[in-house]
């Protein structure tokens, strides 16, 4: 997987969300994604931004374009410094929040992107690697 471009955004206030959200929708545009892909890469975008702020209390979002096999895509990577997560597959699952909200952010994300990778431990932080392809053909 080649890097072509990165971009590192610091999560650390509510504003942050819409901040990172525009920049994904904006360069899985410019890569040609389909309106539907668009969507599902933002969506991803947002949830786990907001999951780094509100269970993570901050963090950074690296933003990245990227190639493999004449393929392009956008590379999501979270990296906060939180509690981490105690019960990954309970929370993988979904509907498990400590918030009492739905607890649908992190296993919907997981459904909306091509590749989902997630490292956490407690007392140290998570580190969130999403990835989603333009199909190909797409304009890059
Ligand atoms: N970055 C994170 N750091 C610590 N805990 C997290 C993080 N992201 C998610 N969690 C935990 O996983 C649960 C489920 O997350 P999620 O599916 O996004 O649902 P919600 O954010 O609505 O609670 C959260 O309630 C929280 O306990
Ligand atoms: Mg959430």
């Amino acid at each position: 997987m080649i890097v072509l471009e990165t971009c590192a955004l610091p999560i650390d206030s509510e504003d942050d969300v819409v901040r990172v959200r525009t920049r994904v929708r904006d360069l899985a545009q410019r890569l040609g994604f389909d309106a539907f892909a668009v969507a599902a890469i933002s969506t991803a975008a947002s949830e786990l931004t907001r999951n780094a702020w509100v269970h993570g209390h901050g963090g950074t979002a690296t933003v990245e374009e990227v190639e493999e096999g004449g393929r392009h895509g956008v590379r999501l990577q979270f990296h906060d410094a939180g509690p981490g997560i105690a019960d990954l597959p309970r929370v993988l699952k979904g509907g498990f929040s400590t918030r009492r909200s739905l607890g649908l952010g992190l296993s919907g994300t997981r459904r909306l992107v091509d590749d989902f990778e997630i490292e956490s431990q407690c007392g140290v932080g998570t580190h969130i690697v999403v990835a989603k392809w333009a199909r190909f053909g797409a304009r890059t």
